[in-house]
């Protein structure tokens, strides 16, 4: 196995991994009709072409995609962020910059899991971000899935959050300081 940053031609896995959406409960596509997808599909496109975004695909001997990690840097101190966002309820983790790296998706295809991919994706997006100038990643899961909370703490990532964020599911929210301080933290609980 192998890593790359993904290109162009990766647009129909990032296409058909989010829209598969494994890990995540159903139901917010319900009704989307074709400009729909034509607007995700293009959401997509952006992790493959804008420069505060991108995606790391791994991939093995005649396997061109075996896993795929997609990311966007965001500097929260120039946002305006609603009371609802969970970034606005987790301020006291936030780095003195302001500036951090979302995880937005994390997938391994089920012929390659438990072999330590999405391991090395996530430890491959710490460089990533740090050359971006992030100073802390931020990834939730739903508290269903046990197995990515514990993929994380393995990882060096803590729980920061457990709640609601844009629906009735809870949410575990996780971060990982990426410099040496990790004097910050609180853990906020709102269920
Ligand atoms: C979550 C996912 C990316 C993990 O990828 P993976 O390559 O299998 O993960 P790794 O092999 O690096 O696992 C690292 C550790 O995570 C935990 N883990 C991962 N999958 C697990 C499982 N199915 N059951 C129990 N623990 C698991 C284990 O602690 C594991 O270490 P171990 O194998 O030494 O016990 C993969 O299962 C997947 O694509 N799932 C569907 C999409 C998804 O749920 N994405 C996350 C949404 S937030």
């Amino acid at each position: 196995m192998n890593l790359r940053p993904g290109t162009p031609e990766d647009l129909p896995l990032l296409v058909q991994v989010d829209l598969e959406d494994e890990g995540v409960t159903p139901g917010y596509r319900e009704g989307w009709g074709d400009e729909d997808f034509v607007v995700h599909r293009e959401n997509m496109a952006a992790y493959l072409r804008d420069r505060d975004k991108g995606a790391i695909v791994a991939f093995a001997p005649n396997e061109p995609s075996i896993g795929l990690l997609m990311w966007r840097i965001r500097n929260l101190k120039n946002e305006r962020l609603e009371s609802w966002d969970v970034f606005s309820q987790i301020r006291g983790v936030w780095p003195p910059t302001g500036i951090v790296c979302e995880i937005f998706q994390l997938w391994v295809d089920p012929r390659f899991r438990r072999q330590g991919i999405g391991s090395a994706l996530k430890l491959a997006l710490d460089d990533v971000a740090r050359k971006q100038g992030a100073e802390l990643i931020y990834t939730h899961t739903e508290e269903r899935n046990l197995h990515v909370i514990d993929l994380n703490i393995k990882l060096g990532y803590r729980e920061v959050r457990r709640g609601t964020i844009w629906d009735d599911v809870i949410r575990v929210s996780l971060v990982k300081d990426l410099t040496a301080r990790s004097i910050y933290g609180c853990i906020e609980h709102d269920h």
